[in-house]
């Protein structure tokens, strides 16, 4: 209960869980290691992943957009094929179901009633399911085979940012596991890495007030913005999108760079934000590529990016993480920059509009 929680010196609870993400990624590593260091994960968890053809993963909202990212890490790592989809549309639109199907449902709470029917209906046909939560013993982990722990901490602010963080960490060490699992030799220690990104997220939150300046000049009045990327940053960009329009009630979409020229490139205007990400070095190229395209056409700019380049706009430079790994500390400036929309637009941080914590009805 959100009143049982302290804020402590924090004006929001949502500045204090985007603060909390380095040591909720420090207590996941934690809570996923043998007393040697190494990585460990319930053994049922483990096979029923490696004895799956295909795995669809299932959620809603910011769930969803980890699940995503957990496509690219259980594709690219493990060679397992997924599917993700949004629990709403696959209960009533589902897909040709392979063979041997395993389901993940990615769900914070362990409440959200859009995936529950979907979860029942599963369940009905006899699958196997999986649910990664904050929630221990919560429906959802009640109702599966398994459960997968994110260990965040309870999480009170409506706009999700420290769960998602963990869902993607945790979806890593999934990843990993599998891939070991199935005698694939990778040459990265994902404990080490995830350490890594702790410390990363900690040095982002010193650029808190280059931050808070560009949500000031870029989001302040604004009644859109643009979020692009491609590959993983696409959908770290839907993910920007989504804490922009939860808090600050800016319209804003996160979309495909190379989808600009096919529609949205029509709405840039003198002083349209974009925000563009650029942390994979097979299609950063291209997205830069964008960034000069909209800029042309009069658009404020602000590139998040691993390298320093220079082309014009604003920038916020991350620090190096492993390539996989980026979407852990690209979204942490996405999420700030939210917060100081929001904060500049006098809207309710944390609790706004039309919007609830847990979804309980379909
Ligand atoms: C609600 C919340 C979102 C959340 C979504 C899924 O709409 O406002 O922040 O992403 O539900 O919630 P879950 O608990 O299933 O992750």
């Amino acid at each position: 209960d959100a009143s049982d929680i302290e804020k402590g010196t924090y004006p929001h609870y949502m500045l204090k869980e985007i603060d909390e993400q380095p040591f909720v990624i420090r207590n996941i590593i934690k809570q996923y290691q043998d007393a040697n260091g190494q990585l460990k994960l319930d053994q049922n968890i483990r096979s029923a992943v490696k004895e799956a053809d295909r795995i669809y993963i299932v959620a809603c909202g910011t769930s969803y957009h980890a699940g995503l990212v957990g496509k690219q890490f259980l594709e690219g790592i493990a060679s397992v094929p997924v599917e993700v989809h949004i629990a709403s549309e696959f209960v009533y639109n589902m897909p040709l179901l392979s063979q041997k199907p395993l389901f993940v449902f990615i769900s914070q709470s362990g409440e959200t009633a859009d995936s529950r029917a979907v979860l029942v209906e599963v369940k009905r046909l006899g699958h196997k399911a999986l649910t990664i939560t904050n929630v221990p013993g919560s429906t959802l982990s009640r109702e599966a085979d398994h459960t997968l722990n994110l260990y965040a901490g309870p999480e009170i602010a409506v706009a999700s940012t420290k769960a998602y963080t963990a869902q993607i960490a945790v979806l890593a060490i999934l990843a990993v596991d599998t891939a070991r699992a199935k005698g694939i030799t990778l040459d990265f220690d994902p404990l080490q890495e995830l350490a890594i990104v702790a410390n990363a997220m900690e040095a982002l939150t010193d650029q808190k007030e280059n931050i808070e300046r560009i949500a000031r000049e870029y989001l302040s009045v604004t009644r859109n913005c643009f979020f692009i990327g491609r590959a993983v940053d696409f959908y770290v960009g839907m993910e920007g999108a989504l804490k922009l329009k939860e808090i600050s009630y800016i319209q804003a979409e996160g979309f495909a760079g190379g989808e600009l020229k096919h529609g949205t490139i029509a709405l840039i205007e003198d002083g349209t934000p974009v925000i563009a990400l650029a942390t994979q070095s097979h299609v950063n190229l291209s997205i830069r590529g964008n960034v000069k395209e909209v800029a042309a056409r009069g658009a404020d700019v602000c590139v998040i990016s691993t390298e320093v380049t220079k082309e014009e706009g604003d920038r916020i430079v991350l620090p190096e993480v492993h390539e996989y790994l980026t979407p852990l500390v690209s979204v942490v400036p996405l999420q700030l920059l939210a917060y100081y929309a929001a904060l500049h637009r006098d809207c309710d941080v944390d609790k706004p509009r039309n919007l609830a914590k847990s979804v309980t009805v379909e």
